[in-house]
């Protein structure tokens, strides 16, 4: 029918006699009206005909040659009809600080906008401001303060109530708990909850923190009506936090609340692909955070759940913000700045870390939510996998190409192709025939072994003690008539039926607690990586489908990407069941229920401190397990990427990280190999892997040149091992992050605020990689310091700008910064030998001819010897042209086998005519062309006190 027909039949319509005598609720043969006049009376997700007929409308599904364009089915009898809602003379807010009203439905018209009772005023058609925007001045279904707050123990509660109820969600809670706790001077609670419904809370442990809350760094102030609240910074009146911003809504299955950020310097929320890691406001991006088994690209939902962001304020000061809830959400980044926050499930429970200094904040946030394992030492080497060796003698070559280059090699993995039939706990005899004994080869190499586990088990083997076991022991996730949910992942080709461990039932821990022990019996694995745990599912929800119900389809649905309509693609149905909950609540969580299980079990295997390496983590996650950063790509754009994963997994206290070297899905090539290997060399985890039929990208894989400058590059990472590694001490005593952005050492300079293609390593080591093709120069910035080259001890002529330096494709830019003493250690193939070899210090001085530093040293291998005293730990000190050492702790008695023989010293103003070791004169030193002082054999008992004297 054309349309032109259409509006004939609308007109006769209209003229119809006895038009408005049709009974309540319409269709179409009552009351059709033309595609194109039709005013959405559902605009709100979950339209059905009851509903629409209900509300006095017609329910007509369009005109079949509408050709998938999106005309409602559910629409207002009379095409001229007005909702009510506001418009631009009663509730308008200027375009740059307007809040959208957006839901998920959008691009939104008229009619949906005043129906969600939200302000439209197209008055900047075709801009990026939204016409349809949320007004909290106007909006008669907020919620309002009853009384006056109340003082608690700790901090402030009192009741928010709403009378009016918003049309857009079911289930609205009426009555809220608003409740501030004034944990610390720096950390501030804000929890907001139903008065008389318990709801689902996520279960992480926030430990309290150390300080007292006698002098508040922080406000907290309110609006009565409609409810909104502030956090202010006191010392310089910031408004942190300001939730007047838009509309806040507690319904069962939709919350969502609005705020005013203090500025656009604002870094985190993940797990997502991000292109900068300064987040841009002015382009409107939404992050979903949901667990996803997803190939990263431009903002779709990871593999992680981190709703965790860091804001430099005004002047410099920092802070975070951490909410913790499980469910499915969405950030929305708007220009004003402020963020729309909306959430399917759980509670507004947040925490406010007040800084001030970068450091501090992620201090005070690991401080809480937990920080992580020490790495054992080995695992700070270069580890060599992929996924589709498919057999020995292809693993071996990639091995025997390693070191025919005698490039360091620390670790090597096996994948699911080592498996027999994909089945965890097992390996393939037929394609790895004595693979138990050429691990154990490696090991007499120094070369340490890493496997895979998947949560899926298949069901098919009688005798398969996974699958048996755990059906006695009763482990799995059920489906709401009891019986085990059921799915398809990699066994047996992905054809195996297979159930799901619930990791957060004990007997489920216990199962694989003995598993992952006993595996070790049988390949005498040193870490465990543990994949497909977002929980990845080849079936969408279960191989029955998942019932029509509310918590499969939720009225709102976070997209975790444009292409995937339901949230249980490729994961399991909201509905099924575990020991805590439904999956719809617990789904970002069952990777952090898995690692703790998982290292208990590994280190019972190992006897060792051993290694988790997750791929789906959530707040405190790091507690037990590391992450890399998934399934990457071999494009040159992931180089860049990568350094913004690493740097937002440091901010969230998990500073093991890194991307698959060289890339991980599609064919590599040697240019970008080699810069991936250079770049590579300073992750904190360093891994190459890539997926399976694709070329070998191993860096001996691509003849000499590239694996020299990988091996030059490695070479430089172990020789600074010994200060990656006190870098590791700091996180674990005190939380700091050691991969950095460069604001995290200068939050005073905004030069610094969106730079994400330099990093630094704790705050004495600066990386200026190069990230693209075909390029031999890179520009770099040197913050207000001195910086020396590492390889040759110049100072860098520049500061607080920018410098073009030329960087051939074998090398790296790596600088030292003035005012640091970094521990080093001689190289080798791995670790293993590298640890017999010389130490030595590299001491730059700053402006006052000063420097410090220290060095951790343990066995490397042993668990929590922070803890149980079995370390060394001396600090370093030059001032007025002398170097001191001083012993903090000395539990670790190899450190005494240990000789440390060098130091280079950058930064004399004169060259030094004299070196003096405790009191005795060395003369085997030599003043560099650099200006770097080289003193050799120094031949120091690594554990000893010592002065150096240079005049
Ligand atoms: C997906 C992981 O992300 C990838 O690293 C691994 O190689 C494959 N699963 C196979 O185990």
């Amino acid at each position: 029918m054309t349309t032109r027909l259409y509006v004939a039949l609308f007109l006769a319509a209209f003229a119809c006699p006895g038009f408005a005598q049709v009974p309540e609720g319409y269709g179409c043969m009552e009351g059709n009206l033309p595609n194109e006049v039709r005013q959405d009376c559902h605009p709100e997700p979950g339209a059905s005909e009851q509903i629409c007929r209900a509300r006095g409308c017609v329910w007509c599904g369009p005109d079949p040659s509408a050709d998938g364009q999106n005309f409602p089915h559910c629409f207002y009898r009379n095409p001229f009809y007005v909702a009510p809602g506001p418009s631009c003379d009663v509730g308008y807010v200027q375009p740059a600080l307007r809040v959208d009203c957006t839901d998920g439905t959008e691009p939104m018209g008229e009619m949906g906008c005043r129906y969600r009772n939200c302000t439209w005023c197209p008055d900047v058609p075709g801009s990026m401001y939204p016409p349809c925007f949320t007004s909290a001045a106007v909006d008669d279904t907020g919620y309002a303060m009853v009384g006056e707050p109340v003082q608690t123990p700790g901090g402030i509660s009192f009741t928010i109530t709403k009378s009016l109820i918003s049309p857009q969600f079911e289930n609205q809670f009426t009555t809220l708990n608003f409740e501030a706790t004034f944990q610390s001077d720096y950390r501030l609670r804000i929890k907001i909850s139903p008065s008389d419904t318990q709801r689902f809370e996520v279960p992480i442990q926030i430990d309290p923190p150390a300080g007292s809350n006698a002098n508040l760094l922080y406000d907290v102030t309110f609006t009565r009506s409609p409810f909104s609240f502030r956090v202010v910074r006191k010392s310089s009146g910031a408004v942190l936090f300001d939730t007047s911003a838009g509309k806040f809504q507690f319904a069962d299955q939709f919350i969502t609340m609005s705020w005013r950020l203090p500025t656009e310097n604002v870094y985190g929320l993940g797990e997502n692909e991000q292109r900068s890691f300064k987040h841009d406001f002015a382009e409107r991006l939404k992050y979903t955070l949901y667990a996803s088994d997803q190939a990263p690209y431009f903002t779709s939902s990871l593999y992680g759940t981190h709703p965790v962001y860091t804001v430099i304020e005004n002047g410099g000061n920092t802070h975070m913000v951490a909410i913790i809830n499980s469910n499915a959400q969405e950030f929305h980044l708007l220009p004003g700045p402020s963020m729309k926050y909306i959430t399917i499930g759980g509670l507004i429970d947040m925490y406010f870390f007040l800084g001030p200094t970068p450091d501090q904040t992620v201090q005070q946030f690991t401080e809480a939510v937990g920080r992580s394992q020490m790495p054992a030492y080995w695992s700070l080497g270069f580890q060599l996998c992929r996924w589709g060796y498919d057999n020995i003698t292809n693993m071996k070559a990639a091995v025997d190409r390693t070191e025919f280059y005698q490039i360091p090699h620390d670790v090597q993995y096996g994948d699911i192709d080592i498996m027999r039939d994909e089945l965890d706990f097992t390996y393939s005899e037929v394609n790895f025939p004595g693979l138990p004994a050429y691990i154990e080869e490696l090991k007499g190499k120094g070369i340490k072994f890493i496997t895979i586990l998947d949560p899926a088990i298949s069901t098919i083997d009688a005798d398969y003690e996974p699958y048996t076991l755990g059906t006695e022991m009763d482990v799995w996730i059920k489906r709401q008539d009891g019986t085990p949910m059921t799915g398809h992942v990699w066994p047996y080709g992905a054809t195996a039926p297979c159930h799901f461990p619930d990791y957060a039932k004990n007997s489920t821990r216990e199962w694989w607690i003995y598993l992952v022990d006993k595996f070790h019996d049988l390949l005498a694995y040193d870490g465990l990586w543990i994949d497909m745990n977002e929980p990845a599912n080849f079936d969408n929800g279960d191989i029955q489908g998942c019932a029509n119900n509310t918590w499969n389809y939720p009225p709102y649905q976070p997209k975790t990407d444009a292409n995937k309509a339901d949230m249980h693609f490729k994961t399991l149905c909201g509905d099924h069941v575990d020991s805590v909950s439904i999956h719809y609540n617990t789904h970002s969580l069952y990777g952090w229920f898995e690692s703790e299980p998982t290292l208990i079990g590994a280190r019972s295997g190992t006897g060792k401190r051993s290694l988790v390496l997750s791929r789906s983590t959530f707040i405190g996650s790091q507690r037990w397990a590391s992450h890399w950063l998934g399934d990457n790509w071999s494009h040159w754009s992931n180089l860049h990427f990568s350094i913004i994963g690493v740097m937002q997994f440091n901010l969230w206290g998990m500073p093991y990280v890194g991307p698959d070297t060289c890339g991980f899905i599609g064919n590599s090539n040697a240019a970008m190999c080699q810069r991936w290997g250079e770049l590579g060399a300073f992750y904190p985890f360093s891994r190459n892997h890539n997926v399976r039929d694709t070329i070998d990208q191993d860096p001996g894989a691509w003849g000499a040149q590239v694996a020299a400058s990988t091996k030059a590059a490695l070479e430089v990472r172990y020789t600074l091992l010994p200060y990656l590694y006190t870098l590791f001490y700091h996180h674990v005593s005190s939380g700091t992050a050691v991969f950095r952005p460069l604001w995290y050492n200068h939050q005073d300079d905004s030069r610094t605020y969106p730079i994400d293609r330099q990093f630094m390593w704790g705050a004495g080591l600066l990386i200026s990689p190069v990230l693209t093709e075909a390029t031999t120069w890179v520009t770099a910035y040197f913050p207000n310091s001195r910086h020396f080259s590492y390889y040759t001890g110049d100072e860098i002529p520049v500061r607080g700008n920018t410098l073009n330096m030329t960087a051939p494709l074998d090398f790296i830019h790596v600088h030292v910064v003035g005012g640091n003493v970094l521990p080093t250690q001689e190289p080798a193939r791995n670790t293993e030998a590298a640890r017999l070899n010389p130490l030595g210090v590299i001491v730059a001085l700053d402006d006052g001819g000063s420097a410090v530093g220290d060095l951790f040293y343990d066995d490397g291998d042993s668990i929590d010897t922070h803890l149980t005293g079995a370390y060394f730990h001396a600090v370093y000190t030059m001032s007025s042209g002398t170097l001191t050492s001083t012993v903090v702790h000395d539990g670790y008695p190899e450190m005494g086998t240990k000789t440390l023989n060098t130091i280079r010293l950058m930064g004399l103003t004169t060259p030094a005519t004299s070196v003096t070791v405790n009191g005795v004169s060395h003369t085997d030193f030599e003043n560099l062309e650099s200006g770097e002082v080289l003193v050799r054999n120094l031949n120091l008992v690594a554990n000893s006190a010592f002065t150096v004297v240079f005049a």
